[in-house]
């Protein structure tokens, strides 16, 4: 075991949701810890804008629709052949699309069911083959604490993010024997625009309450990024198939 357990010195990582919020946080951070970033999402202007945030050499940006799953094998593997192999991989892309069931169109609840749960399989499948990660490699799929508890009109999200835990236990049994770790983590509301967003739609007043549901107040992305850190890090050597909350408390009530 090297010096300090949690470096990320000269690790090669991939980033998806890398143009806002918490993936953006997260690369930035990882950065400064010594890792090499690969960012990923769709708006080439916004992952420049996290490029040009990002602490020492080597980082490039890829611009993806994760709801192209079918292209993310021949993708993953051409970004490693001409890249390198990666060490870790963080899926941050995802969308929360608050809709009442009443309202909530098939459509509505496929597409958040593409973006936050097929997307991981299939980054997870593509990341596992041969010559696209090099061994010991973590991947952090970001799952909430809705997964464990719920809210009105996020029927979709809260199921994405159950199966996205359920799907990190089962990967991460199986690729246990392939030097891959696979986990979650499992935020409490976190200032992004994702945040931002449900405040417009559910109001001031109720976004209060939500906020008074975390006794210590809402997160940073910086917050969930410290926790990545951890888990891509080899302190983590012994950690597979869980989800770390980090919720300000959220869930202890
Ligand atoms: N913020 C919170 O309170 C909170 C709490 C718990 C969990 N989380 C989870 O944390 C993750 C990040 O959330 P956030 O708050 O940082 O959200 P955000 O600021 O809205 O960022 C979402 C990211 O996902 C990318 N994305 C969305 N659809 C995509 C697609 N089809 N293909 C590629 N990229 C796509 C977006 O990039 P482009 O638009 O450029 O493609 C953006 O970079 C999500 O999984 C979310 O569920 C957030």
């Amino acid at each position: 075991m090297q010096d300090n357990p949690f470096s990320l010195d000269g690790k090669f990582i991939m980033i998806t949701g890398a143009s806002s919020g918490i993936g953006r946080e997260v690369a930035i951070w990882l950065s400064k810890q010594g890792a090499r970033i690969l960012a990923v999402a769709r708006d080439l202007p916004r992952l420049e804008e996290t490029l040009s945030l990002l602490h020492g050499e080597g980082h490039a940006v890829e611009v993806f629709d994760f709801l192209n799953a079918n292209d993310i094998a021949g993708w993953m593997k051409r970004l490693a052949l001409t890249m390198s192999p990666f060490d870790g991989l963080v899926h941050a892309a995802g969308v929360q699309s608050p809709m009442p069931i009443r309202a909530m169109a098939l459509d509505h609840w496929e597409k958040i069911l593409a973006t936050n749960v097929t997307s991981g399989f299939c980054l997870i499948k593509s990341f596992r083959q041969k010559g696209v990660y090099r061994s010991p490699a973590s991947i952090v799929m970001l799952s909430s604490v809705m997964a464990q508890v719920a809210q009105p009109a996020l029927m979709g999200y809260c199921a994405s993010k159950g199966a996205v835990e359920s799907m990190v236990r089962a990967a991460a049994l199986e690729l246990s024997g392939e030097g891959i770790r696979v986990n979650a983590v499992a935020p409490g509301v976190v200032r992004t625009e994702m945040a931002e967003k449900l405040k417009g739609l559910v109001g001031e007043d109720s976004m209060a309450v939500i906020e008074r549901k975390h006794p210590l107040g809402l997160g940073e992305p910086l917050d969930v990024a410290y926790a990545i850190n951890y888990l891509l890090s080899p302190a983590a050597r012994w950690v597979t198939g869980t989800s770390l909350v980090v919720d300000g408390g959220y869930l202890a009530e």
